[in-house]
């Protein structure tokens, strides 16, 4: 038996090293003890495992090293030997991690995304409280994470206030940012964190200013956010008033974000089911002053595992498409009405099921914001999901699309079919006059996206 120690619970660094030893050395995964330094918990017949420099970094596909990154962090002391096992099964099956109906990868994937949904809410309830010392002004904050994500989330801190100085004290471990380097100091207590607050006011009306309606939506989510957050924010007591106001507030409430921001919003939502089996939210990508916005139904398999809209087959097809029309991707806007993949299992194919009409009036707080800050100057429809989410009711393709449609608020819309529709068709001479059709049409779509204002 070995053992291999990391110097702190979410050591990614320390892991990649030992599970990199271990396999150079073959040992198997029931064979390797996981231990963190000052837990006690180490086997004492356990031999550690020699340092080899050397050893030859094992290949791995990129969604694992996206998978550790966050599962190392869950709390769950299974994760390492998890990771490691998976790690070995990967040599020898690169694609195991598609298997989702695998009990190893799907367990992986629950922790990466506790850990995920752990990361988001921190971002969302840290809340500093402004001291003075020696140094000037000095913001702390009291938080409690579920999981080991300090230094995952340190990131995020450090863009975001990057000229004061602040530091962030948690049960585990504590951060403070001196204004230029980050220095990692022990855990703190509540006691430790000042309760008076000068600054509260300014944190009520920024929260009123961004106060996002789309939660109120969902009581699980309010049910679900954990009153321990609550005591920890000032702004707590405005939420009544804000929910009284909630339906009367719209999409121009967010002029003040950037896209960026509704994404890093986005990436946390549970506004419907559909979060729950989806490996992750796929949100919209293009430059931001496009002129034209492409909107899809759902992320399929592959979009669901590269967070990103259109890589799959029916991307590709699109991609060629928009090429043969004359439309340069990168200069478009691409994105779906609902964000989630949606799928039924069968044995360990993930089966596409439509998004049904609940499902894509609740994503489109996403799409409207994305459309409220990118101003496209057409929004172009593919297919019957898309058309529902943008004109609010059922279209048919087949009559309707082809030419310019007015979208209820006066933007300009134009409908045509999903590209997966051409992958569905059958006789050859059908497929060549139907993808011409499409083409004709994107390239007739993209020439009003250029006049429109
Ligand atoms: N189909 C869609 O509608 N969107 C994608 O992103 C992929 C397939």
């Amino acid at each position: 038996m070995y053992r291999a120690t990391l110097a702190h619970p979410a050591d990614l660094d320390g892991f990649r090293k030992a599970a990199r030893t271990a396999l150079a050395l073959k040992i198997a995964p029931d064979a390797l003890d996981w231990a963190v330094e000052g837990d006690g918990a180490a086997l004492d017949l356990a031999s550690p495992l020699p340092p080899m420099p050397d050893a030859p970094a094992p290949r791995v596909p990129r969604h694992y090293v996206e998978l550790a990154e966050l599962a190392i962090c869950n709390r769950a002391p299974e994760r390492l030997p998890l990771l490691y096992s998976l790690l070995v099964r990967l040599q020898a099956s690169p694609r195991l991690l598609e298997d989702r109906s695998d009990p190893q990868v799907d367990a992986v994937s629950e922790l990466a995304k506790a850990v995920s949904r752990d990361r988001h809410k921190m971002r969302a309830f840290v809340r500093f409280r402004e001291t003075d010392d020696e140094g000037g002004k000095h913001y702390i904050a009291w938080f409690e994470p579920t999981h080991h994500i300090l230094r995952l989330n340190i990131g995020f801190f450090i863009r975001r206030f990057a000229a004061q100085r602040w530091t962030i004290l948690t049960p585990e471990l504590s951060a403070h940012w001196d204004g230029q380097a980050i220095h990692w100091l022990p855990g703190a207590t509540k006691d430790d964190a000042p309760t008076e607050d000068p600054v509260e006011a300014i944190w009520k009306t920024y929260y009123a200013s961004t106060f996002n309606p789309a939660r109120l939506k969902v009581k699980a989510m309010q049910a679900e956010m954990p009153k321990k957050y609550w005591r920890n924010l000032p702004e707590a007591e405005l939420i009544p008033e804000l929910i009284a106001q909630a339906e009367a507030r719209t999409v121009d409430m967010i002029a003040g974000g950037t896209l960026a921001e509704v994404k890093a919003q986005a990436l946390g939502c549970k506004l419907c089911p559909l979060h729950g089996p989806a490996t992750q939210t796929v949100f919209g990508e293009g430059p931001t002053d496009a002129r034209l916005m492409i909107v899809g139904e759902q992320p399929g398999d592959q979009e669901d595992l590269a967070g990103r809209p259109f890589v799959g087959p029916a991307g590709q097809l699109l991609d060629q498409c928009l090429a043969e029309a004359g439309i340069d991707r990168s200069r478009a806007y691409v994105t779906n009405a609902v964000k989630h993949f949606k799928f039924q299992l069968r044995g360990r194919r993930r089966i596409h099921e439509s998004p049904n009409a609940a499902e894509i009036q609740a994503c489109r707080w996403w799409l409207d914001q994305e459309r409220a800050l990118l101003k496209p100057g057409l929004v172009l429809m593919l297919g019957a999901s898309a058309g529902r989410a943008l004109l609010g009711r059922a279209v048919t393709v087949g009559r309707e699309r082809g030419r310019p449609i007015k979208l209820p608020d006066g933007a300009a819309g134009f409908l045509t079919v999903h590209p997966s529709y051409l992958l569905r068709i059958e006789n050859a001479a059908t497929q060549r006059a139907e993808r011409q059709r499409f083409v004709d049409e994107l390239r007739a779509a993209a020439a009003l996206a250029q006049e429109a204002r």
